[in-house]
């Protein structure tokens, strides 16, 4: 079942996403040439909970960490580590989610480490921009298949792969709430999008082809053919003056 927010709802979202998107902006700006992805996991934390926020993704399934630390070839889902130190050229995916005053704010970014290469400077922009046209797809009257569409239309004009393994997800008291939200598909299908509405919506695109392995420890999702990927995630509402992205626009 697809449970509409109130308005009350999606102010308490806009401030979790707020939290999330304050917390991103910090590890972003660590995120420089030999730091671990553990030494960023524990400024997220640090934030979070320095807010009143607790982490959403740490026990989630058993997941062990605050953020998820994506590089390079990883698609989503990688653990931060003591062991994993980040070098000029790589690309960070950050996931960060958190539970604050009974609601869960989500999203993630992909940001360069130092110079990067062209080819991975115009993936991080391209999928950035499928993003930005799902979320413009986010107003009464659309359906639900017009976002994914809008993320693979885009994401394969540019001859990228979208992942077809993981999802968006609708968001509210849970991280993971009804709809599913491929990155993929017609458009016109699926349910009709409404006021209070809100979507984690979450591009994965790959440079190659779309396949996924998972690493042994069990979470990390690389591509098949080592190829770079890149992620980026918003939290959004629909609303009657068009599309709200929680913690990032005014209201
Ligand atoms: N944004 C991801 C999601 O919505 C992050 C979840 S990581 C997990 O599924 F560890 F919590 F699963
Ligand atoms: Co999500």
């Amino acid at each position: 079942m697809i449970v509409l927010k109130t308005a009350a709802e999606l102010a308490a979202l806009d401030r979790a996403n707020h939290l999330v998107h304050e917390a991103l902006t910090r590890v972003v700006a660590a995120a420089v040439p030999g730091v671990s992805t553990w030494e960023l996991d524990a400024l997220a934390e640090e934030h979070l909970g320095s807010r009143g926020g607790r982490p959403a993704f740490k026990g989630y399934r058993g997941y062990p960490a605050t953020i998820c630390t994506s590089v390079n070839d990883a698609i989503v889902h990688g653990i931060p580590s003591r062991s994993v130190k980040l070098l000029a050229g790589d690309v960070l995916s950050v996931d960060c989610g958190v539970v604050l005053d009974g609601f869960v704010g989500d999203a993630a970014v992909t940001v360069p480490i130092g110079d990067i290469s062209p080819t991975a400077r115009q993936l991080l922009q391209v999928t950035r921009e499928c993003l930005e046209r799902a979320v413009e797809v986010m107003r009464p009257g659309k359906r639900l298949g017009d976002v994914g569409h809008a993320v693979q239309a885009h994401a394969e004009a540019h001859g990228y792969a979208v992942v077809r393994d993981f999802c968006g997800h609708g968001i509210g008291r849970a991280m993971h709430e009804e709809p599913s939200v491929p990155n993929y598909g017609p458009p016109g299908r699926g349910p009709e999008l409404r006021p209070g509405l809100v979507l984690a919506i979450e591009p994965m695109i790959n440079l190659g082809k779309p396949g996924v392995i998972i690493d042994p420890d069990g979470w990390t999702a690389r591509t098949e053919d080592g190829k770079l990927s890149a992620h980026f995630e918003y939290s959004v509402a629909v609303t009657d003056d068009g599309p709200w992205v929680l913690g990032v626009d005014g209201r």
